[in-house]
């Protein structure tokens, strides 16, 4: 099989919203319908533990990212949906790489090290106060999801190139000690995939607390649209599109035609008010017949728990073999039998 193997994973700490669905999750599901790639999706709720200690939170916020890409109509026939803690394999690799992974490797990692900086500037007596060794060796998590499925290509946002890299590191490292078993990733960033700004005109991420959640009942979408920041230029007053909040999240949601008839109304001094009316029902239109599966899905954990099962099946048919061979190639393994 030829199949470029495209793997990512998303973190089981909270509720996915506008800006995950249209940079990540909406293309994600377009490519599990392309014959040309194998997708695996993962919810990486070991992940989760790093930054999340309250285990209601971690299982709701699993259950709804399942439930968002089964409503979205993700192509679970082509695509392995599964959950990371579903597949142990991942955590003997992450030994194995673990043993092989340099520290100062990861003293480099972002992450870590803005955590050090944070403590340092509060008051430096311990620079590792409060840092669990789940942030710190983070990045071999992350190898070791990417590696044991040796995928090929990685769609993430700028801030996990590193990682990427890291494992592409790891990977070089434990092919020259054990030979070649893996393959180097590669990251893939989706120049074209939005990145939408929040109610507050910043990025639109959880943690800025600025998100619009994706299947919001239409009256709460509709309320969080109308509390988008605007500047206080009066309708009849030409506004600028560029770095606009409403027009950015329009353009994430509208075809090419329709964006440009919005610039012209920009330039004409369309209201804010309108705007928005506009903009809700633009969304809303995409994610109206989703939402309603979405909330059938929720109330039918038993449907999504079986759709994982399979998908965990499907991947450690994979992983259980592989992970086999690389106990062998380490030297862990039955004895031998006969003479
Ligand atoms: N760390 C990623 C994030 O926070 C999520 C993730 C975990 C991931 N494992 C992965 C992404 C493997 C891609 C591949 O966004």
């Amino acid at each position: 099989m030829n199949k470029s193997i495209v793997l990512t994973g998303i973190t089981t700490t909270g509720t996915p919203h506008l800006g995950n669905y249209a940079g990540a999750i909406r293309p994600a599901i377009q490519a599990s319908k392309d014959g040309h790639v194998w997708p695996f999706y993962f919810l990486a709720d070991y992940h989760a533990l790093i930054k999340c200690n309250e285990p209601a939170r971690v299982k709701q916020s699993s259950l709804e990212i399942a439930a968002t890409w089964l409503a979205l109509g993700l192509d679970t026939s082509n695509a392995v949906f599964y959950r990371q803690s579903d597949v142990p394999e991942i955590l003997e690799l992450t030994w194995m790489l673990t043993c092989v992974t340099a520290k100062g490797l990861m003293n480099r990692a972002h992450a870590y090290k803005a955590a050090v900086a944070e403590n340092e500037e509060a008051d430096g007596s311990d620079p590792d106060k409060g840092i669990t060794m789940g942030l710190f060796s983070y990045p071999v998590l992350m190898a070791a999801d990417i590696l044991l499925f040796n995928a090929n290509k990685v769609p993430v946002g700028k801030d996990q190139i590193q990682h990427i890299e890291m494992a592409r590191d790891i990977a070089s490292r434990f092919n020259h000690i054990y030979g070649e078993h893996f393959v180097l990733p590669e990251a893939v960033l989706d120049d074209a995939a939005a990145t939408l700004l929040g109610l507050d005109g910043r990025k639109m991420s959880k943690s800025y607390n600025n998100t619009i959640p994706l299947f919001e009942p239409e009256k709460t979408l509709r309320k969080l649209i109308n509390k988008i920041k605007t500047n206080s230029l009066e309708p009849g007053e030409p506004k600028d599109t560029e770095g606009c909040t409403l027009f950015g999240i329009y353009q994430a949601f509208a075809h090419h035609h329709d964006v440009e008839a919005i610039r012209q109304r920009y330039a004409q001094g369309i209201g804010w008010g309108e705007m928005k009316q506009i903009l809700f029902e633009k969304i809303n239109e995409e994610i109206a017949p989703a939402r309603e599966r979405y909330e059938a899905l929720l109330q039918a954990p038993d449907h999504i728990e079986q759709q994982l099962q399979e998908g965990a099946e499907k991947a450690r048919a994979i992983s259980r073999p592989f992970i086999k061979r690389l106990r062998s190639a380490v030297g862990i393994s039955a004895m031998a039998t006969g003479r």
